[in-house]
């Protein structure tokens, strides 16, 4: 059966957790393949909340295998700390969660590194999630990183460490100015965590192929969005692994044609949280109304998240680059009672209309909006369970972002609970 996967099609926060949450029912493994604890994914079941950082959202649903692949960075403080978590709320991930033994460790000092960088007075400034993504992976690419297999042997662990340490104590004091970091501390923490992860650590990648040549339905959660994916989002304002589908093989060892269907989500608007270029972001009441509207405050760091339009090229352009097959289009109940709704269509760069995405970060900087409004809807769309129930406005609105961003929408989301969504019927 061909996997399916679901993407952030902005900048992260579309509603992604909802959606999987969703989807999954008709999965038999659920894989995380980038990214680490600077996601955060709400998914809301029966009114009871729950927030992932690392676990895949399919852990809600007790038949399904999990699985944390090799382009996941672990913390495994946040690990321990998750699956905890949701074992004191009655959901045992026993047997349910296996974790990749090439995925990468994010170890304190990448945390350290991450503040300190930000701190720094010089330098560009991302806002990051302060959870030591870009330094766990630039180990990684740097080749000196700790793997989950290096934890889980003492061996490994102690050699591969000392070096890190060594080597990072003297950045932190020499280039900082700040505190070194105690190995024996460090290593007996890190000791301990592998002991209690050793059961969960596999070759997920063989795990994966073989559930695949079993005709299981595998299904890849993203995390993020394609516009802070390291190599085709805003960068430098980008996260630091492949946010997009373009990740996934890398991400897990499996062939990319085993991605057969791939569903794009984005919101009925844009957020943004952290630096960066946002083209279609709005400075005044009807950015406070959709923030406040969309409770849009980052699950992970709290953050106020920056609000705007919905843009159309960056869509366009995530739509093209992943090649997605349907889009879902979530929080249209959040535009209720607003009386224009605005859709960017097409950007100004340099005295110059231009309606595709601009990849070189600068031009998008300067890129002016062109908005295209739309009367807006008065009713309360939250109890709508089919697409002809919805207001006419909230139809023609659905229809030509679909239509714009060239994807035939799938799902349409108006509200957080698993209830509230019209699904469509596949043609
Ligand atoms: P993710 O990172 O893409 O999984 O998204 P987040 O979970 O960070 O942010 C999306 C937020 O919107 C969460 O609080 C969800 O519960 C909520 N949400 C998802 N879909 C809808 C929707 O259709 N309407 C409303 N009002 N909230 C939604
Ligand atoms: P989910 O999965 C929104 C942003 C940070 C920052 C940049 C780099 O919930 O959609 P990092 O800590 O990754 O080095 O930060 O990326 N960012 C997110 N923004 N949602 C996320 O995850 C994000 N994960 C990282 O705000 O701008
Ligand atoms: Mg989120």
């Amino acid at each position: 059966m061909p996997a399916t996967s679901v993407i952030g099609a902005q900048w992260g926060d579309e509603g992604k957790g909802k959606i999987i949450d969703l989807a999954t029912d008709r999965a038999d493994v659920v894989v995380r393949f980038q990214g680490g604890a600077n996601a955060g994914h709400t998914v809301i079941v029966e009114g009871n909340k729950f927030v992932f950082h690392l676990l895949p959202s399919g852990v809600l649903r007790e038949d399904k295998l999990n699985v944390l692949a090799n382009g996941v960075v672990i913390d495994p403080v946040v690990l321990l700390d998750e699956v905890g978590q949701f074992e004191n709320r009655g959901i045992s991930l026993d047997g349910r969660l296996r974790v990749s033994g090439a995925a990468h460790c994010v170890m304190p000092y990448h945390r350290v590194l991450d503040g300190l960088r930000e701190g720094q007075k010089a330098g560009v400034v991302i806002g990051t999630t302060g959870r030591g993504i870009g330094p766990a992976y630039a180990d990684k690419a740097n080749r000196c990183g700790i793997r989950m297999w290096d934890l889980i042997d003492e061996d490994r662990l102690r050699a591969r460490l000392a070096a890190n340490v060594h080597e990072k104590n003297r950045l932190f004091t020499r280039m900082f100015e700040s505190d070194p970091l105690d190995f024996d501390e460090m290593f007996e923490v890190a000791r301990a965590q592998g002991r209690k992860l050793k059961p969960l650590v596999s070759d997920t990648g063989a795990l994966l192929r073989e559930a695949l040549a079993a005709d299981k339905h595998v299904f890849f959660e993203g995390a993020q969005g394609v516009m802070l994916d390291l190599d085709h989002g805003t960068y430098p304002f980008v996260t630091s692994s492949n946010s997009d589908s373009l990740g996934i093989a890398a991400g897990t060892g499996v062939p990319p044609r085993a991605i057969g269907h791939q569903i794009g989500v984005a919101k009925a608007y844009c957020t943004r949280v952290g630096a960066g270029p946002f083209p279609s972001e709005l400075h005044d009441d009807r950015g406070e109304r959709l923030r406040e509207g969309g409770g849009e405050f980052g699950a992970t760091t709290g953050r106020p998240r920056r609000c705007g339009w919905f843009d159309v090229p960056a869509a366009r352009y995530a739509a093209e680059l992943c090649g997605f097959d349907g889009l879902a289009l979530t929080k249209l109940d959040v535009l209720s009672g607003m009386e224009e709704i605005g859709l960017v269509v097409a950007y100004e760069i340099d005295g110059e209309t231009v309606e595709s995405y601009p990849v070189d970060t600068p031009l998008i900087e300067r890129a002016k909006p062109i908005v295209k409004m739309f009367p807006g809807w008065s009713e309360d769309v939250r109890a709508v369970r089919s697409f002809q129930e919805l207001p006419a406005t909230c139809r023609a609105f659905v229809e030509e972002i679909s239509a714009r961003v060239g994807v035939r929408w799938e799902i349409v989301s108006v509200g957080p609970g698993r209830e509230s969504t019209i699904i469509r019927e596949a043609p």
